[in-house]
């Protein structure tokens, strides 16, 4: 790891009970880390193109802005994929009124992931005043993907006052960056319900180095933790193979003491066994907490369990009816590198889209 990398990584970890040295004692861990994971981020599969054309044509029919910004709301839920910014770009071509972006972009951004310096920049300047500029940056901040002086600069001069230049740096040095792969964990209540069977042994190239697919998601879920979670969220880790097993026997504060406990538990795990989703589901689901939100990750379709997309849909409607509060699944397909044939990625993707889609939460297919 070169000295600037470090640096830059210190920097990002903005908790001040958090640094890398705490990591001293998990040399596992920092191994990951130092192996490219952690500035990694594997490009998801976006809307597809047909859905897009509907939904542009949509857009086009609606005479005013009013009607236009429910069609939005109406709409947007209806796919669980994320947004790439071109397609971000060609809604906000079908949208005349500054004040009308501002609220179409508050619609996409839970199904924005990660938005380049230039993205940022890109979308910024479709915004004429400085006001809404300073109001869209406040929405998708979080999303910047490069956290370096050099990408902030290239925003800020996106600014033309000085005062606005400033207030605009501000922002930007106060955000915790969104995960690429978790997003942004606003939810008081939320569950990490990850895949540790055989497979996530399975390599692929990060930045030039070799790492697994778990090795990655665990530095990617300690990323999260430690930069994201405040105290007054409740939060646990559940691993899946054979069968599922929990961090805690209950959800617990985002402490400082819990989240370096988190990570520690992280750091320890290993792939076991097969995939039964739904064994982790469950026990996600085993509580008297207001769960609010499941962020589900597996890189295969389950071979145990609960096995078919009507199964899954079934299993779900009966823990929504159980429960009060409506719990949120957000999935993530996350089959880099690999043996597997592309019919087995399509399924994968199938299977845990139909989570997210049922639930209202975003999918992530990441393959590559
Ligand atoms: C931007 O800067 C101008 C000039 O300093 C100032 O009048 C205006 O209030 C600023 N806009 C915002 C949204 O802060
Ligand atoms: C999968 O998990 C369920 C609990 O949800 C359990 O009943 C079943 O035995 C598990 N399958 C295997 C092969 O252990
Ligand atoms: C979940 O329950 C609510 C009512 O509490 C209902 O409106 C919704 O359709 C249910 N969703 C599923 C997937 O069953
Ligand atoms: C999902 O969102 C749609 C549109 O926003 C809403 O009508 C529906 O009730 C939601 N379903 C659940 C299970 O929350």
């Amino acid at each position: 790891m070169n000295k600037v990398f470090l640096l830059a990584f210190v920097t990002l970890i903005g908790l001040p009970t958090f640094s890398f040295t705490q990591l001293k004692n998990e040399p596992n861990l920092r191994a990951n880390l130092e192996a490219g994971g952690v500035d990694f981020c594997p490009k998801p599969q976006y809307r597809s193109d047909k859905w897009m054309n509907t939904f542009l044509a949509g857009i086009q029919s609606q005479k005013y802005d009013s009607t236009m910004l429910q069609f939005l709301q109406d709409q947007i839920p209806t796919d669980s994929h994320v947004f790439s910014t071109e397609q971000i770009l060609s809604i906000f071509s079908q949208i005349t009124f500054d004040s009308s972006r501002i609220q179409a972009l508050t619609l996409l951004n839970p199904y924005i992931i990660s938005l380049t310096p230039q993205n940022i920049v890109n979308i910024l300047i479709k915004y004429p005043f400085e006001s809404s500029k300073l109001t869209a940056l406040n929405l998708i901040a979080n999303t910047l993907s490069d956290v370096s002086d050099a990408s902030k600069k290239l925003i800020v001069d996106c600014f033309t006052f000085d005062s606005n230049k400033s207030d605009a740096l501000k922002i930007l040095n106060a955000i915790s960056p969104r995960n690429c792969i978790y997003g942004t964990i606003t939810e008081k209540v939320a569950a990490f319900v990850i895949d540790i069977s055989g497979s996530m042994e399975y390599t692929f190239k990060a930045n030039g180095e070799t790492i697994s697919r778990l090795a990655f998601v665990k530095s990617q879920l300690t990323k999260t933790i430690a930069e994201q979670l405040k105290s007054y969220q409740k939060f646990n880790i559940i691993i899946f193979g054979n069968s599922a097993s929990q961090w805690k026997t209950d959800y617990v504060d985002a402490s400082p003491e819990n989240v370096q406990a988190a990570i520690a538990y992280i750091n320890k795990l290993t792939t076991n066994g097969a995939t039964n989703i739904s064994s982790g589901l469950d026990l996600a689901f085993n509580t008297k907490q207001a769960l609010k939100a499941i962020y589900l990750l597996s890189d295969g379709v389950p071979n145990s369990g609960v096995q078919t997309v009507d199964g899954i849909k079934k299993y779900l409607t009966e823990k929504n009816a159980s429960r009060t509060e409506k719990v949120v699944v957000n999935t993530i397909s996350f089959i880099m590198g690999g043996v597997e044939k592309q019919n087995e990625r399509d399924l994968s993707f199938q299977f845990l889209n139909t989570i997210a889609d049922v639930t209202n939460g975003s999918f992530k297919g990441i393959s590559g």
